[in-house]
């Protein structure tokens, strides 16, 4: 039998230092997950350069963490993969420099690996180990704090681009509205667990029609919306107690409860209903626009969250639906290394010159 192949792969794009040694495509060896969010937490988004400082200290640590959890020497290492974009560009620097580095010193060749391509092979792995593999084409809906893109997956992993949001993604829809309300960041976790407590229909939201591309998102008309109903309502004392209460400590949904009175409950509810009604209307649409497909993949930080996990349960896309567990929906390391499979297989190594791509792009 051939030797088994095995990846150290390394996400930096953003606000998370993680590294993972998968082998031969399925077994998780190892995955750490180094998170940033109490160093951005008190300014309601992400620092891009506390950002890279913070991956700067932690990236040692936590790849020396990820090889001793693996149990695997250098030499154990057949490749080592690291996001080469789209991201913040100081943060994509420091994981792919120290990648650079570890396949300088040992020889083995770097892969270049796209995050939102992580994405989507955080679900094909996983369906891969549930012995329930993904069919192609595939749609994929990745939504997440910086991407809302809808793309037509093949079975060759080549990508095309459907559809994307024009202005804000989901989840910094979610990530400002939170801050607005002063819930914190990141804000899609807390307005997920107070939306089931409000009327998803007590406030009313109308989307604006696309023009042009119709596969196209548009979250920042409902940000105002929400903005102006924050404006016509005074706020201010439940804002300033719930800014008082995340000074301290993380609250619980029953301290956030306490702060919160329900007309407000009744915004979060109906803000995420209306966001996830406008992504499964979207998935729904790309169905019937694309023929053939035989599955939607559902990836990124927001499809956490449950109200659209349910909802696409229900939705009657007459595809099966497919979401990563919780751990991977986020940005992990394991999902860089499964996207590395394949390029690894077709001997797609990129070269010690490589730079970091904030814009790059899938399709
Ligand atoms: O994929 P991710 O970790 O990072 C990016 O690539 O952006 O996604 C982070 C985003 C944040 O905007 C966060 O608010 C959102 O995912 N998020 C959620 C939930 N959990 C994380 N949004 C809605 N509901 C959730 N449960
Ligand atoms: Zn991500």
């Amino acid at each position: 039998m051939a030797e088994l192949a095995r990846i150290l792969a390394i996400e930096s794009s953003c606000d998370e230092t993680a590294a993972a040694v998968l082998e031969d495509e399925t077994r998780v060896l190892s995955s750490v997950v180094s998170s940033q969010l109490d160093v951005h937490g008190k300014y309601g988004g992400v620092v891009p350069e506390l950002a890279s400082r913070e991956h700067l200290r932690s990236i040692v640590p936590v790849v020396r963490e990820a090889m001793e959890l693996a149990g695997v020497a250098w030499s154990g290492l057949d490749a080592v993969a690291a996001t080469s974009g789209p991201g913040l560009a100081g943060s994509l620097l420091v994981g792919l420099t120290y990648a650079k580095s570890i396949a300088f010193a040992t020889g083995i060749p770097l892969i270049a690996v796209n995050h939102i391509e992580g994405h989507i092979h955080a679900v094909i792995l996983e369906q891969r180990q549930r012995g329930n593999p993904v069919e192609f084409p595939a749609l994929a809906l990745i939504v997440s704090g910086g991407h809302t893109h809808l793309y037509e997956a093949r079975a060759d992993a080549t990508y095309r681009l459907l559809g994307r949001t024009r202005d804000d993604a989901a989840g910094e829809a979610f990530d400002k509205v939170a801050k607005l309300l002063g819930f914190g960041y990141p804000g899609g976790p807390v307005i997920d667990k107070l939306a089931p407590h409000g009327n998803p229909h007590g406030v009313k939201f109308t989307l604006a029609k696309m023009k042009g591309n119709t596969l196209d998102f548009s979250f920042s008309g409902l940000k105002t919306a929400v903005l102006r109903w924050v404006e016509a309502h005074d706020l201010s004392a439940e804002i300033e107690a719930r800014k008082t209460l995340l000074r301290s400590h993380h609250p619980s949904v029953e301290e956030w409860l306490e702060v919160t009175p329900r007309a407000t409950l009744d915004l979060l509810a109906s803000f995420q209903f209306t966001v996830v009604d406008e992504l499964l209307r979207h998935a729904l649409h790309a169905s019937e626009q694309l023929e053939g497909a035989r599955s939607l993949i559902i990836s990124g930080g927001v499809s956490c969250n449950s109200g659209l996990r349910a909802a696409a349960t229900h939705a009657q896309i007459g595809l099966p639906v497919y979401f990563p567990s919780p751990s991977l929906s986020t940005d992990n390391a394991v999902m860089i290394a499964a996207a590395a499979f394949p390029k690894f297989h077709r001997r797609e190594f990129a070269p010690l010159s490589a730079a970091a791509e904030p814009n790059l792009a899938l399709a």
